[in-house]
């Protein structure tokens, strides 16, 4: 796509969980993940969006190393994350970084935010003892933080506080990805635009790239440079922010656009979506068949495949 360089690269990526279903426990197939093949370069936000149980998280999961994928690859920076020896994970560790939905559950309540912040810098050996306090500080201001509270404990912040929290214990290791999972979803509206203000800003000054997972349109067509489109595990479309807002081009892509809340739509009632289907034996035919209002003969039959189309890839027989 460009010529920097390439963070990582996942090959079809594929995670399946099974799981008991029914009263006599019969055991059922969840593709969360299907033959995924995505690349995320320096300097860039790519964004991952789906309705929820798309299989966002397991993809960011997987590219996080908290779950192994049922086959497949994922390439940081070229080498093969499965294949790292001892200093390959731990540089690994320190490069990806991530920041969850929830602050709160991701902080220890019982340990004070130097601490928690000052963890990482140890772990690495990125500071020595007495430079600790003056780097805690420093990350605190850079969030938007007052260098004064921290001695303090995760009650004491509000949640967008605790947001401004994660985010600089992520940045404390000088990280070059940061994946953020629905960093926002459990904010209120009104501070949601503070934090995504300040993940703009880090972007901007930084050289950082994030793999930034939403359900929230507004937000994704604002902060995203690339864009993947999840549905039932599988990526139906990937194009720049730019491209896949003026001009999607997969039938989901437009679903997807046309329900997202928008100040003009405001006064319009939503119309919902339903939820998106994971057979576990519907591994023929286009994922999005039974709800695509374009569906031909062959999307039954036969899966599209995610296929070049300029510079953005589509995986649609209509298109
Ligand atoms: N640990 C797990 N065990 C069984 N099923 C799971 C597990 N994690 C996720 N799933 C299933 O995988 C699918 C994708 O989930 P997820 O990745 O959380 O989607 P999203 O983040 O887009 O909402 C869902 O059907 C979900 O129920
Ligand atoms: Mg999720």
């Amino acid at each position: 796509m460009n010529s920097s360089i390439e963070l990582i690269k996942t090959e079809n990526l594929t995670k399946h969980f099974t799981v008991k279903k029914g009263l006599f426990g019969e055991k059922a197939l969840i593709r969360a993940v299907e033959d995924v093949n995505i690349q995320i370069y320096e300097n860039m936000v790519f964004s991952v969006v789906g309705e929820s149980g798309s299989g966002k998280s397991t993809l960011s999961r997987l590219i996080l190393k908290l779950l192994e994928p049922t086959s497949g690859r994922i390439y940081f920076k070229g080498s093969d994350i499965s294949e790292l020896d001892k200093e390959g994970l731990k540089s690994f560790r320190r490069a990806v970084q991530v920041v969850f939905q929830d602050p709160f559950a991701s902080l220890n309540p019982r340990q004070s935010i130097f601490s928690q912040i000052a963890e990482p810098l140890k772990i690495h050996k990125l500071a020595s003892k007495k430079e600790l306090k003056d780097r805690v500080a420093q990350l605190l201001e850079s969030v938007g933080l007052k260098p004064e509270h921290m001695y303090r404990y995760p009650h004491e912040f509000s949640g967008g506080q605790r947001q401004r929290i994660c985010i600089a214990r992520a940045l404390s290791v000088m990280p070059e990805l940061i994946v953020a999972d629905e960093p926002l979803s459990s904010l209120d509206v009104s501070i949601q635009a503070q934090i995504l203000n300040l993940l703009t800003e880090l972007k901007e000054k930084r050289n950082l790239s994030f793999l930034f997972i939403s359900h929230d349109l507004n937000v994704v067509r604002y902060f995203s440079d690339y864009v993947a489109v999840m549905y039932a595990g599988c990526i139906v479309e990937e194009a720049s922010a730019k491209a896949l807002f003026e001009n999607p081009l997969h039938p989901y892509t437009r679903v997807l656009i046309e329900s997202a809340p928008s100040i003009e739509k405001m006064n319009t009632p939503r119309r919902p979506l339903t939820q998106g289907q994971q057979d576990g034996d519907a591994n023929q035919g286009c994922p999005f068949y039974t709800r695509c209002p374009e569906a031909l003969g062959i999307c039954k039959d036969e899966r599209p495949e995610l296929l070049n189309k300029g510079n953005r890839k589509v995986a649609c027989f209509r298109v």
